[in-house]
């Protein structure tokens, strides 16, 4: 039997640096594990507009549909600002999102105990903390129509439009409600069904899901703008936050400082499984392609490493090896390790992202 395949799409500014660490991870595992992967990169973003004139090529597409799981690093920066939308390169990552049907984005946030005091929120506050978004990611305002940008007399007016479908609604939902029944069984979905109307039915779907298949979880309902004030006030109170594209991209940066920095968190994008039982999948950072630390060696590449732990859990069926994964980022981090966006008001001297990524490497040699 072949190996299973991944697709490493490094991508702009920090990408490609965070990117590196998880391959000497991907090797790691083949050499000690025996569990092997065939693994090939290509562009996207930035980097597959300056090669191919477009954020992501039509042969890189069929291979991200072909593969077992896509790794994504970040795109975007300065040097695209300007151009032409559709060619933007958010827009390569928002076909792969679209065309692999991948609504599911699980966005875990878990303040790891050695970075409590790093949250820009009270010790206490944060402690302990592990939650999960699951944020609806192939609809929404991100591509519903009519959108654009036209004339009506002298001025210009932008449109976009927040469009849900029952089924759309429901299949996330069923998503978030399995993951709960792994986890503490409870669910909070957030949505504004006081001033939208795609919000009401939002609010019914979940509803009238949960009361036909999952009664045994329990479920509650926020308005979205007071959920952003609740995860900064009191976030234990959640376990699974259901929510929208739009919603589920703002409340999950807000999600990342409790865990001491953006560049900690992880996140899976899952479609519908396949006959074999297995999702199309893609993986990547929740952070961006930091323009702001490019190329000094300061990028924080445990997010992307712990995108990567997820593709282990749920691809591969690696569980165990995810965890040794997440067990190995949780000890350098209780050795006081830290890349310079973890450096508490006490300072200290942070290590390179190339060293975060030796570390993690000699932690998962000792977990042998
Ligand atoms: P960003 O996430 O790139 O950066 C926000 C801040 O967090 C910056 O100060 C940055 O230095 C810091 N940061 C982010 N990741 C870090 C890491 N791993 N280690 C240390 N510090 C880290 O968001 P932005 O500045 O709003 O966006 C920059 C570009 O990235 C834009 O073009 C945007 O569209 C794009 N973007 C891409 C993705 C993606 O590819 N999934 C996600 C968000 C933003
Ligand atoms: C994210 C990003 C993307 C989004 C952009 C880069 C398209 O912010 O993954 O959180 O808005 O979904
Ligand atoms: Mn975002």
């Amino acid at each position: 039997m072949s190996n299973p395949s991944i697709l490493i799409l490094p991508g702009d500014g920090i990408g490609p640096e965070v990117m590196a660490q998880v391959t000497r991870i991907i090797d790691w595992f083949g050499e000690k594990r025996d569990l092997k992967f065939d693994v090939e990169t290509d562009l996207v973003g930035g980097a597959a507009y300056d090669k191919h004139g477009v954020p992501l090529s039509d042969e890189t597409m069929a291979r991200a549909m072909e593969v077992d799981a896509v790794l994504l690093g970040a795109v975007g920066g300065p040097k695209y600002d300007n151009l032409d939308f559709s060619v933007k390169p958010e827009r390569g990552l928002l076909r792969l999102r679209k065309e692999m049907d991948l609504f599911s984005n699980l966005r875990p946030a878990q303040c790891f105990d050695a970075l409590a005091d790093f949250s820009s929120l009270k010790k206490d506050i944060v402690s302990g903390l592990d939650i999960m978004i699951v944020r609806e990611l192939t609809s929404g305002v991100y591509f519903g129509e009519p959108r654009g940008i036209h004339k009506e007399g002298n001025e210009r007016v932008g449109v976009n439009t927040q469009r849900y479908t029952e089924s759309e609604i429901a299949r996330v939902a069923r998503s978030a409600f399995e993951l709960a029944r792994k986890r503490s069984n409870k669910v909070c979905s957030m949505e504004k069904a006081n001033v939208m109307e795609s919000g009401i039915l939002w609010r019914d779907v979940v509803q009238e899901i949960h009361d036909a298949e999952y009664p045994d979880v329990e479920l509650s309902h926020m308005y979205a703008d007071n959920g952003a004030m609740q995860l900064v006030r009191a976030p234990k109170q959640f376990d699974v936050i259901v929510t929208d594209n739009l919603f589920g991209d703002v409340l999950s940066d807000c999600a990342a400082m409790l865990t001491g920095s953006l560049g900690m968190l992880p996140s899976a994008s899952l479609g519908l499984p396949n006959a074999e039982g297995r999702p199309k999948a893609l993986y990547e950072p929740v952070h961006g392609s930091a323009p702001d630390i490019t190329g000094q060696g300061k990028a924080n590449p445990i997010a992307c490493i712990l995108s990567f732990a997820m593709a282990l859990r749920y691809s591969f069926d690696e569980g165990e090896e995810a965890t040794r994964l997440e067990k190995a980022v949780e000890k350098v981090l209780a050795d006081g390790v830290r890349t310079a966006d973890l450096m508490g008001p006490d300072g200290g001297t942070p290590v390179s992202t190339t060293e975060m990524g030796d570390v993690i490497l000699a932690a998962l040699d000792a977990s042998l």
